[in-house]
């Protein structure tokens, strides 16, 4: 049986050069089929309220929500590292809220957690890293903060915005986050961060110089309508399962569905013994 990844051995993967490879799961099934391709981490994210459930951001994404997720992705025992997207408003308010809530996932089944945001959230890394819970930074753009942005932007291609995203990064490590996230970032800030640090930077939408990648699965499995510009699709399976359901509604309208393999009998002297109680009553 292969060993656990814990959040120390993508730290060193980063030394020795390997490439990270994390993906979003938020149920079950999909935890287990990530888990058997050999993922590096598995991130129960909040882009669970867009693409799971539908809201328009994910601001709207509660705590409960993402518990319920996480049990369910935990449930799968992944050898991969499991981690908790921390929502809107569960670790900004303060550094108890943040360690609490924390605490609720881990209970839950994550291994280690992420949050949004750079220097304004170095007090709440340092109560969760002191509480024993692992944290992965995320900076570039933070979707959590998309009002006050403006919208999902590309991050740093001005001089002001790239110093900030750098300066960011540098105090998440020195805070104790065990790995940073950078978000829809000019590769050449990424790959400055990624030089500069010594915990990996995994990289989604900001080039290839990163120590590892992350991706939305429906973006990768093309379950997603509009996915940003960055994705890339690996498979069709709207069409797959567009031409499954069409199929089976089509044989149950024909009345193809369920043929004789997919039918279960009684035995003839059960079939004619219930027959004859019938007739009695
Ligand atoms: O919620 C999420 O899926 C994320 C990734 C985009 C990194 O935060």
């Amino acid at each position: 049986m292969k060993k656990k990844i814990m959040p120390v051995d993508l730290v060193k993967k980063k030394k020795r050069g390997e490439k990270i490879v994390m993906i979003t799961a938020y149920d079950y099934p999909t935890a287990r089929l990530v888990d058997e391709a050999g993922v590096d981490a598995i991130l129960v994210g909040d882009s669970l309220g867009m693409v799971v459930l539908g809201y328009e951001s994910t601001l709207p994404v509660t705590m409960d929500e993402m518990l319920h997720h996480i049990r369910a992705v935990a449930r799968a025992k992944p050898r991969a590292l499991v981690i908790g997207d921390m929502p809107f408003l569960s670790y900004e308010t303060s550094r108890r809220d943040a360690v609490l809530n924390a605490g609720l996932m881990i209970k839950a089944g994550a291994e280690a957690v992420k949050i949004e945001g750079g220097v304004e959230v170095v007090d709440k890394v340092e109560a969760m890293v002191k509480a024993g819970i692992p944290v992965m930074g995320h900076v570039g753009l933070t979707p959590q903060r998309m009002l006050r942005i403006g919208g999902y932007k590309l991050m740093g291609k001005k001089v002001d915005i790239a110093e900030k995203v750098i300066e960011d990064a540098k105090a998440l490590e020195d805070a104790g986050a065990f790995a940073v996230v950078i978000e829809f970032t000019v590769a050449e800030v990424a790959r400055i961060i990624t030089e500069k640090l010594s915990i990996p930077t995994i990289c989604i939408g900001s080039g290839p110089w990163c120590d590892g990648q992350v991706l939305v699965i429906h973006d990768v499995l093309g379950l997603t309508p509009n996915p940003p510009p960055f994705a890339k699709k690996y498979a069709d399976l709207s069409r797959i399962i567009l031409e499954a359901v069409k199929r089976y509604s089509e044989e149950v309208r024909a009345g193809l569905f369920p043929g004789e393999e997919h039918t279960l009998h009684m035995s003839r002297e059960e079939y004619e013994e219930l027959l004859r109680r019938i007739k009695k009553e």
